[in-house]
């Protein structure tokens, strides 16, 4: 199977002519690889991928709304018109703003229902690892977040799930890949108990680079990876892309 490797750039860079730069320096480096890459740029970006060849393009977040009075805000629909076939959802950067998993349910369904890949993210904070709570809120965050999401929808896309310990995230210190394997097998667990597992895709993110992707894919069994600041270095995330 194809390891996915999603790009989040988050809100960066800080000008259109950086994207322009770095979405060309990336491009060109990228084109040997048979993983599934996947670009998530800022929306205001999302033009500069459109019509490119070998890799798919992905957004950040969405409303759950098709279209409306919602001020400042984009849907699934619209990101699906312009080309994107995943969507991140539930990032801890945005559950950090106040997004619930409530929201997050809502957005799942209205990705699935744009016929999009949801990439729901989860994981922990530090707090409530060292509580020995991981598995406690990996558990609520996946039962919150797909509740009343059933079977019949996840048939023809099925759902990725992202693990990404908040601890993880832009440190520097990435999750153990033996600890990693845990959870994903926890992860496992728990969706198989709401869905067939050969619907569901399991990437892992947090602190990812080129010298420790491989263990999550070939050690840890992870199905993919959902990379930040590692997306935004060329060099380093065409290095990523080759290892599969
Ligand atoms: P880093 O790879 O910068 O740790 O970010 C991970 C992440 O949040 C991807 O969504």
């Amino acid at each position: 199977m194809k390891p996915i490797i999603i790009a989040n750039w988050k809100m960066n860079p800080a000008s259109l002519k950086e994207a322009k730069s770095l979405f060309s320096a990336v491009s060109k480096k990228i084109k040997k690889t048979s993983s599934e890459i996947v670009f998530c740029p800022p929306s205001a970006y999302l033009f500069l991928f459109q019509k490119k060849q070998g890799f798919k393009l992905g957004a950040q977040n969405c409303h759950w709304e098709e279209r409306g009075a919602f001020t400042g805000e984009v849907s699934a629909l619209q990101l699906s018109s312009l080309g994107c076939s995943y969507i991140i959802l539930g990032h801890s950067e945005r559950r950090k703003q106040g997004e619930t998993s409530e929201t997050v349910k809502n957005k799942v369904n209205s990705v699935l229902e744009s016929g999009l890949m949801p990439v729901l993210c989860i994981g922990e904070s530090r707090e409530q690892r060292d509580r020995g709570e991981e598995q406690k809120v990996l558990e609520q965050q996946i039962l919150e977040s797909l509740e009343g999401i059933s079977q019949n929808k996840l048939k023809t896309k099925g759902l990725c799930i992202a693990y990404e310990p908040v601890w993880a995230i832009g440190t520097g210190m990435p999750c153990d890949p033996e600890e990693a394997q845990k959870m994903m097998l926890f992860i496992k667990k728990v969706v198989s108990g709401i869905y067939p597992l050969d619907k569901i895709k399991i990437l892992y993110g947090g602190s990812v680079n080129s010298k420790n992707a491989e263990e999550y894919i070939k050690e840890s069994g992870y199905d993919g990876l959902l990379v930040g600041g590692s997306s935004l270095d060329p060099e380093e995330f065409s290095k990523i892309s080759k290892l599969f």
